[in-house]
């Protein structure tokens, strides 16, 4: 059987920048406590003429096709992992297609949160191994701005929160150059602890005034909680990843985390053993983009000259759901 690779990346960013100091003109907060408990030091915000999560993607995919030598009818599947669609239906993915002119292309979108996109690379790289696919674009992309509670209430959650959008080709690999495999869990006994409910088919009706009186529609997070599960939960898919794969830590060389917290993703590489030089963060100027972080990161660590071609990059998620996982790659 072939493998898969990421081929070309692409991304896109709002051109606001919001300061912690903007947020600490919002919010009971300030600068000082954002970056120690968090690392971010700015985030980017949309304005309501950037639209949303598909209209963030469009660009971020047209580069990445340019940068992959490829045309938009050269893709076979799309995938496109949010936790912030457009509309409740039809799926960001379907609205994304004549942006980029890929009509009548197979799109699916692909709900698992900050694991979003191994999710979805994940099932790019079934595709592309059995031949279903020869080029898949897998998108993450997210508008978190337009659904934080801004009144202190929210102020754990609305300052992690950024937006933007980054795109993968994932084609054809080489045996030296390809993705190793992925683990992936999930596990809904946790679902409270980050989760928005409102509106929901569950609830009679959807969403009320009352729903919104009480906030209902707003991310809600038990921040220590999903802190302490991160910290225990990504080291242990490592193990069972680099079990399956025959690998060992000495052999990566970056790791590329779901950037959620600095402080996470710190503790996560201490708790592995890798130096501190071996863990990517750009969180400081991006904050946390959910389903959109990882393609970032891989995006900025590409740009900084980190990905080169035969380095062993790990790629490591948790977030809602709870859902979590890690990927191998041999860039
Ligand atoms: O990507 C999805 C997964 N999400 C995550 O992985 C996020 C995981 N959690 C976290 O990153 C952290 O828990 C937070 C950054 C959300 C919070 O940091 P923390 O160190 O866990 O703080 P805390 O919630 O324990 O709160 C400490 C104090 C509290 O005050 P008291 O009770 O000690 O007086 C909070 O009220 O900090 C206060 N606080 C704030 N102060 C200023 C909470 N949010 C803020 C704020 N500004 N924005």
């Amino acid at each position: 059987m072939r493998s898969s690779r990421i081929l070309s990346l692409g991304r896109h960013l709002p051109s606001r920048v919001v300061t912690n100091d903007e947020l600490g003109e919002l919010l009971d907060t300030t600068d000082a406590w954002i970056r120690k408990r968090t690392g971010i030091r700015e985030r980017r915000w949309v304005v309501p003429e950037d639209g949303g999560p598909a209209d963030l993607a469009a660009p971020a995919c047209r580069e990445a096709l340019d940068r992959a030598g490829l045309t938009p009818s050269d893709v076979d599947l799309v995938l496109f992992a949010t936790l912030t669609p457009d509309r409740t239906f039809p799926g960001s993915g379907c609205l994304l297609l004549p942006l980029i002119g890929c009509e009548g292309t197979p799109a699916l979108d692909i709900r698992n949160q900050c694991t979003g996109f191994l999710y979805a690379l994940s099932v790019a790289d079934q595709f592309v191994r059995t031949g279903a696919a020869d080029h898949v674009l897998v998108v993450g992309s997210e508008v978190h701005s337009t659904g934080l509670d801004l009144s202190d209430a929210g102020r754990h959650v609305a300052v992690l929160f950024g937006d933007g959008a980054a795109a993968a080709v994932v084609g054809p690999g080489t045996p030296s150059r390809r993705i190793h495999g992925t683990v992936l869990h999930a596990d809904g006994t946790h679902a409270d602890v980050l989760t928005t409910t409102h509106p929901g088919s569950r609830h009679h009706p959807r969403l009320t005034a009352a729903h919104l009186e009480a906030g209902l529609h707003f991310p809600r997070m038990d921040g220590r909680r999903v802190f302490r599960m991160a910290c225990e939960k990504v080291p242990d898919v490592v193990h069972e990843l680099l079990q399956l794969e025959g690998a060992c830590l000495d052999d990566v060389d970056l790791l590329v985390p779901h950037q959620a917290n600095q402080r996470i993703n710190a503790m996560v590489g201490e708790r592995l053993g890798l130096s501190p030089d071996k863990v990517f963060h750009d969180i400081a100027t991006l904050g946390n983009t959910t389903a959109a972080s990882i393609p970032l990161a891989l995006y900025d660590a590409e740009a900084q000259g980190l990905l080169t071609p035969g380095s062993r990059i790990l790629l490591t998620a948790f977030g809602a759901g709870l859902t979590w996982g890690a990927s191998l790659l041999t860039w």
